[in-house]
């Protein structure tokens, strides 16, 4: 059963889809819990979580774990996994990639770029796809905004709509001009998810990390919601504290003997 035609319908709608990144159990049930429309385990895991340099990083090992991880946190879910950098790089291999990520507990595979042998041979073996343009984190090593210039944003275009005539299901739209967003969108059948994209796509995609406020940075297309990575500073502080001075653990914390038990025990 199609796991995208519920996105299909709240682009027809007008309703914006809401999609948040997950790589954990506890987040993904937090997000299913708060109405996230979609978790994304993005290759994102390996920069936010997991302390790599690049999404190159990722293998097809880190997303399985990942993806099964939020599978198991959200069973109700649809999640979409990505295929790692490396693991698409035939259309053989990307059903291959796809397959052993569907095992692991995705619904939807996500890859960077405008490869329609790749969209055709996934559509080919039933597995629904969101395709990926703009910023590639895995292709542009620079991390600045794409399609610009008219004649990057025609050519954007052009391979949205390659990619639409070619099966795909979703369309991420990551780091352009709200403009070319918003004619893509239009454009295309298959619901647009943005991120840094502007207003006029179906729906929007931030990374949880970014969203919760984990990292010393922040970005101008994100909305920080907490900053828990101050919370978990001034938890651990306190934590320390406490073992250092003698406060934890305290009487509510521990078990006693019965005395008669107690008794018996050191006679
Ligand atoms: O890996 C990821 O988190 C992504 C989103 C930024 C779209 O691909
Ligand atoms: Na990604």
């Amino acid at each position: 059963m199609s796991k995208t035609a519920r996105f299909f319908e709240m682009k027809r709608r007008g309703a914006p889809i809401a999609v948040l990144t997950a790589y954990d159990a506890p987040t993904a049930r937090a997000q299913a819990e708060a109405g996230v429309d979609l978790i994304l385990v993005g290759d994102s895991v390996g920069a936010s979580m997991l302390g790599y340099e690049s999404e190159r990083d990722v293998t097809l090992a880190d997303m399985r774990h990942h993806i099964a991880a939020v599978r198991r946190g959200a069973p109700e879910a649809v999640v979409i996994g990505d295929l790692p950098f490396g693991s698409y790089d035939s259309p053989g291999a990307a059903v291959a990639s796809a397959q052993s990520l569907i095992e692991a507990g995705a619904d939807i595979v996500k890859f960077e770029g405008a490869h329609l042998a790749i969209v055709e041979a996934l559509a080919g073996a039933s597995i629904e796809v969101c395709c990926h343009l703009g910023l590639e984190p895995q292709n542009h090593l620079e991390k600045r905004v794409k399609g610009r210039s008219a004649t990057d944003a025609s050519k954007l275009l052009a391979d949205a709509l390659a990619l639409d005539g070619a099966g795909m299901k979703l369309l991420v739209l990551e780091m352009i001009p709200e403009e070319v967003a918003a004619e893509v969108t239009r454009a295309v059948k298959a619901p647009t998810i943005g991120i840094g994209a502007g207003r006029n796509t179906d729906g929007q995609v931030l990374v949880i990390t970014d969203v919760l406020g984990f990292g010393p940075k922040n970005f101008r297309h994100n909305r920080r919601y907490q900053n828990v990575g101050q919370i978990m500073v001034d938890a651990a502080r306190a934590y320390v504290r406490d073992v250092h001075d003698g406060d934890f653990p305290a009487e509510e914390n521990l078990t006693h003997m019965a005395p008669e038990e107690l008794e018996l025990f050191l006679r």
